[in-house]
């Protein structure tokens, strides 16, 4: 976005001021009902650009004592400060009685910035086709789907493109909606805020995809390779690892990487150490079988997810928590308690650039300590954004992982190194005390 002129008369001097009358008229409505109309507010600044009376009036009630329910916002991203202004000027002259004067002055001061005659009078108004360009860029949530015709009847009002922008109810959900929008770059965000931060999450997945990731990296304690776990993963030695911990995709196409992880697992991990895999509830019976394929059943764990739903909408139903299955390479060996169900924070946490199936953090760690001990050897097929890798380092095992995917990789190795990615020859160069 271009930076502001501090030389210009600021633009939100150029409407005049509510008289006080107004302003304590508009402060006991808020009091009664809240704010109804959402302030509008710039995703990139944080600044508000329509409602500062409104806010002002809240945030003195607030002060006062007085409980007034947090407001909705619209957040919006503009592509460049006249845009914003635009908006400011046109939603408060379609809110404003202005007298001639008025109005006057605000062409004077529009007219002083050197904004041409043609774009004061499209802001202002006074002609009905440049009431239709003044429309266009005021929420769409203001026009009408259909115009009186004069002498009877309707047509349908020419609905302007609406500026990208996320509704949303408190402040918190504000600094995610501003989060969304940066994130998105110039995509369109989607139709609320949790679609918005996916559809963010989407977009950042595919930006590191189209950076150069390298094939292998290695780090203190831990290495993550690029590519499908069957080949990068083929020279692990045999009966050489603790435990293996990961979450494989769970829909349609990935079940059968269950009989794939199930024959790996046999081969790789020391006899009677845990394999353990995150499932999904469609395919959960053909997943435990699959992992039984090569595999010992020993138990399944439930990861309770507080707020947070997976809806199928097919059976009606919202799911609250997730399987983990626990099988072992061989007859069972015993060396800690296992405690089958964890609560995890929920989606809550995730931000917008995170990746699309990120796990938190905590139950990852918790599992990691029932199936391994500190210093020993666990490996995730499936890393996504490295959370086992992650919580590996959280409680002191060395961490080996793969994914097919170049855009979950770069994330992982960001997370794990916490520095952005080197280039492979210097990644090699530079990586110290792997894990083999
Ligand atoms: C559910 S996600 C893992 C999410 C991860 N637990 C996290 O917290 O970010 C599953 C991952 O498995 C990867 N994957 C799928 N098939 C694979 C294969 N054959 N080899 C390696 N990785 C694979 C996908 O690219 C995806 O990133």
């Amino acid at each position: 976005m271009k930076k502001r002129e501090p030389a210009t008369p600021d633009i939100y001097d150029v409407l005049p001021d509510l008289r006080d009358e107004e302003y304590e008229a508009l402060k006991r409505d808020i009091a009664e009902h809240g704010i109804l109309v959402p302030p509008i507010i710039d995703g990139g600044s944080g600044e508000i650009v329509d409602g500062r009376h409104r806010v002002r009036a809240w945030t003195e009630l607030r002060a006062e004592g007085t409980r007034v329910r947090d407001y909705p916002r619209d957040v919006r991203r503009f592509s460049s400060d006249e845009e914003r202004e635009a908006v400011f000027i046109a939603s408060n002259l379609f809110r404003r009685h202005l007298n001639r004067q008025q109005r006057a002055e605000v062409v004077a001061h529009l007219r002083e910035r050197g904004w041409s005659l043609r774009r004061v009078s499209d802001v202002v108004g006074v002609h009905h086709e440049t009431a239709r360009r003044d429309l266009s860029i005021v929420a769409n949530a203001t026009i009408p789907e259909r115009v009186d015709r004069q002498g009877g009847g309707t047509y349908p009002s020419r609905r302007p493109k609406a500026l990208p922008s996320i509704f949303v109810r408190s402040a918190r959900d504000e600094s995610r909606a501003r989060a969304a929008l940066v994130a998105l770059g110039d995509e369109a965000p989607g139709t609320d805020l949790r679609r918005s931060e996916e559809k963010a999450r989407l977009a950042a997945l595919a930006r590191r995809r189209a950076e150069e990731v390298p094939e292998a990296i290695e780090g203190p304690g831990w290495e993550i390779r690029t590519g499908d776990f069957r080949e990068v993963l083929a020279d692990v030695p045999d009966h050489s690892v603790d435990a293996i911990v990961c979450d494989p995709p769970y829909n349609t196409p990935g079940v059968p990487l269950y009989s794939e992880l199930s024959a790996f697992a046999a081969r790789v991990l020391k006899p009677g150490r845990i394999c353990l895999a995150y499932c999904g509830k469609v395919s959960l019976p053909e997943q435990l079988d699959r992992l039984g394929d090569h595999l010992e059943y020993v138990w399944t764990g439930a990861i309770f997810l507080p707020g947070r739903h997976t809806i199928f909408r097919r059976k009606m139903i919202f799911g609250r928590w997730r399987p983990v299955a626990f099988f072992s390479n061989g007859p069972y060996v015993v060396r800690t308690t296992i405690v089958d169900a964890l609560w995890a924070p929920g989606r809550g946490e995730k931000r917008p650039d995170d990746h699309p199936w990120q796990q938190a953090v905590g139950p990852f760690e918790r599992l990691l300590e029932m199936v391994s001990k500190p210093g020993e050897l666990v490996v995730d097929p499936f890393v996504g954004s490295g959370t086992t890798g992650v919580a590996c380092m959280a409680t002191g095992r060395r961490f080996l992982g793969a994914d097919v995917d170049p855009g979950a990789v770069a994330l992982a190795i960001q997370r794990l190194s916490g520095t952005p990615i080197p280039m492979p020859d210097r990644a090699r160069n530079e990586a110290r005390g792997g894990v083999s």
